[in-house]
């Protein structure tokens, strides 16, 4: 509960509170699981909720179904086996329906594995051990089934969010501050995106357990750190999960092992045989791409039942330390969690991150930028404490060796932290947000580097544009990879941001708005700008200038029908068919192409699914 009161006390309002009461019972599970004798718990670690997601995993099943009203059909079935604790739905990009169905006990899950089928028939296919299955179409008489009084948890709980509606209600916001938690507050990583993260990650782990002993796979990265977004991929590690129990020298049977000796050369290996697995044991998995001769070699995949794209590593544990470090930030103030999903919306917004690799920022340093700005002593005071400070508080319980000797070592337990370690300032998001932006307009790039150990600046070891200190490994810059065009786009973008964000508090209230102006895309503000019809605020909508039967409009016809739905002057008509027309061709390259990668598997797939939609409940 002391959670909650915090939360009131920073941002001064009882939405957060009423909305945390209100949300579904599975959502706030981590607060309601709380022992009674962890009333003077402030904080929960890391490793508590992961363990929490992890054991839920354990005791979870995902089924493909026929329709949301497979619920009671389902629900009667399971429940002849195993006890169940809840059930949620979702649909997946090619709007086939699942059902991630929660049981009370691992043993429950085990009995309800005992029970399942395969395919009989088909001797080209070979039944896998995976959490995945499908609900076949009762053969013969129907068994009756008594309706149930429980419902469904979540009804199409994986569904994208309207942007059109998100911006609606943004604007409706009365403080920029609110637009700010309001964002946040709908774009986050739901429970049920977490529980489908750590279903696959459970899936993996179940095929390899099969083949090393103590193999754990673990999330890593915006899936857990708090600062994941819907749809956000998800990295994952493969690790060994060597508990001191098993190190134990008492012990005296000992496995045989096979070293794995000469550099990187048999991670490589490891992960080619990955690729494989992948490829050839794990339903669901596809588009299976091996990147192997990176610093760390990584295996790509998309999980089409999930809609999530995977990035696999092997042995990175300081991965996962990493962004244990970035969830304990994250949850130390209410404040940090808004503040960085506005940020890095705003970056993605303005171009200044990209989906694809390359020269420029990622989320990644970006959020190290916003953890930093946090940390600075201003007249209001600070917010968040320096590495160093956690680390200086350690104990015995928090030392962490990760691969190489990386020294994961920090202070775990937030409760041990002194008040007056955090929070210390109680500036709104509002305030915040232009800070940040003020900050690193005028921060000296050319001479300082960023360093969240420290706190505030510190002397740049080399020329490179842009320095934040990696804190496990204070060696390394985590934006090695940024140009100096780059680096001087962000100081440009955020003077502008500044400039915006300020100027839009003065005066009438407009469609850019507060952060509407910064978070929305450049190109899909000035098309807004244009397909205004008239002086009223309803826009011609892409369904406005097709109609149903109509696939292919040329170029002429857009031109007329733009005219005529907006009477807009000439030259700005032109550039708006210039870039609807751009927009039509992305839309439909990426269309092609997914036409193009769904229909890569093997016939035998297609086969299943084929039986499948025919025989599904
Ligand atoms: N990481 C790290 N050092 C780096 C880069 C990444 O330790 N130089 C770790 C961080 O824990 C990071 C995770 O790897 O969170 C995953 O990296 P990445 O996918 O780039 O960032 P995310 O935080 O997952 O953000 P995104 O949502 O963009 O994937
Ligand atoms: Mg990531």
């Amino acid at each position: 509960m002391s959670l909650l009161i915090q939360t009131i006390r920073n941002t001064g309002k009882s939405h957060s509170f009423q909305k945390l009461i209100q949300a579904p019972l599975s959502s706030c599970t981590c607060l309601l699981r709380r022992k009674s004798s962890d009333v003077s718990k402030k904080f929960l670690s890391f490793d508590e909720v992961v363990s929490q997601r992890r054991d839920e995993a354990r005791r979870s099943l995902v089924v493909q179904v026929n329709s949301e009203s497979s619920f009671n059909e389902l629900y009667g079935y399971c429940s002849n086996y195993a006890s169940i604790n809840g059930i949620h739905h979702y649909k997946n990009a090619g709007g086939e329906h699942f059902m991630l169905i929660e049981f009370s006990t691992e043993d429950n899950l085990k009995e309800i594995l005992r029970s399942c089928g395969s395919h009989q028939k088909d001797n080209d296919i070979m039944a896998l051990q995976s959490p995945f299955l499908w609900f076949r179409a009762c053969s013969g008489k129907k068994e009756k089934i008594a309706p149930t009084s429980n419902t469904l948890i979540t009804k199409n709980g994986n569904a994208a969010i309207d942007e059109n509606l998100l911006c609606e209600e943004l604007g409706s916001c009365s403080t920029v501050s609110d637009q700010i938690q309001l964002l946040y507050d709908k774009t986050m990583l739901n429970d049920l995106g977490i529980r489908l993260r750590y279903m696959v990650a459970r899936q993996l782990e179940i095929v390899f357990e099969s083949l090393y002993a103590n193999i754990a796979v673990r999330p890593f990265g915006s899936s857990v750190n708090g600062f994941g977004k819907m749809g956000c991929d998800l990295d994952l590690v493969l690790s060994n999960n060597l508990t001191d129990e098993m190190s134990d020298p008492t012990k005296r049977l000992v496995y045989q092992e096979k070293k794995s000796e000469g550099g990187r050369g048999p991670w490589q290996r490891h992960m080619e045989l990955v690729g494989e697995l992948l490829e050839l044991r794990i339903v669901g998995a596809t588009r299976v791409q091996r990147i192997l001769h990176a610093r760390v070699p990584i295996v790509k995949y998309a999980h089409e039942f999930t809609n999530i794209d995977c990035d696999l590593c092997y042995n990175n544990m300081s991965g996962v330390h990493m962004s244990e470090l970035l969830w304990m930030y994250g949850s130390l103030d209410p404040r940090v969690r808004p503040l960085t999903f506005l940020v890095r919306r705003w970056a993605a917004a303005v171009g200044l991150t990209n989906q694809h690799p390359g020269r420029w920022i990622t989320n990644f340093p970006l959020t190290l930028m916003v953890l930093f700005f946090l940390q600075q002593k201003t007249n209001d005071g600070f917010i968040l404490p320096s590495f160093k400070n956690l680390v200086n508080r350690a104990g015995k319980e928090d030392i962490r060796i990760a691969e190489e000797n990386v020294n994961c070592t920090f202070l775990r337990d937030m409760n041990k932290l002194p008040l007056e370690c955090y929070s210390q300032n109680q500036s709104n998001l509002e305030t915040l947000l232009l800070q940040f932006f003020e900050y690193y307009a005028q921060f000296d790039f050319q001479e300082k580097a960023i360093s969240i150990i420290e706190g505030h600046p510190v002397r740049k070891p080399n020329a490179l544009p842009l320095y934040i200190v990696n804190p496990l490994e204070p060696a390394l810059n985590v934006s090695r990879n940024v140009s100096f065009e780059e680096c001087e786009r962000f100081k440009l973008e955020v003077r502008n941001a500044a400039w915006q964000l300020e100027a839009g508090l003065e005066g009438e209230k407009s469609d850019d708005w507060g952060v509407l102006g910064l978070i929305e895309k450049r190109a899909s503000r000035n098309l807004k700008k244009l397909l205004r019809v008239g002086n009223s605020h309803r826009l011609v909508s892409v369904k406005d200038l097709f109609n149903d039967n109509e696939e292919n409009i040329s170029e002429e016809g857009l031109r007329s029908k733009l005219q005529r739905l907006t009477q807009t002057r000439h030259e700005n008509v032109e550039k708006s068919v210039k870039e609807m027309k751009q927009m039509i061709a992305t839309q439909n390259a990426t269309e092609k192409k997914d036409q193009k990668i769904k229909f890569k598997n093997s016939q035998v797939a297609n086969e299943v699914f084929r039986i499948r939609r025919n025989k599904m409940v």
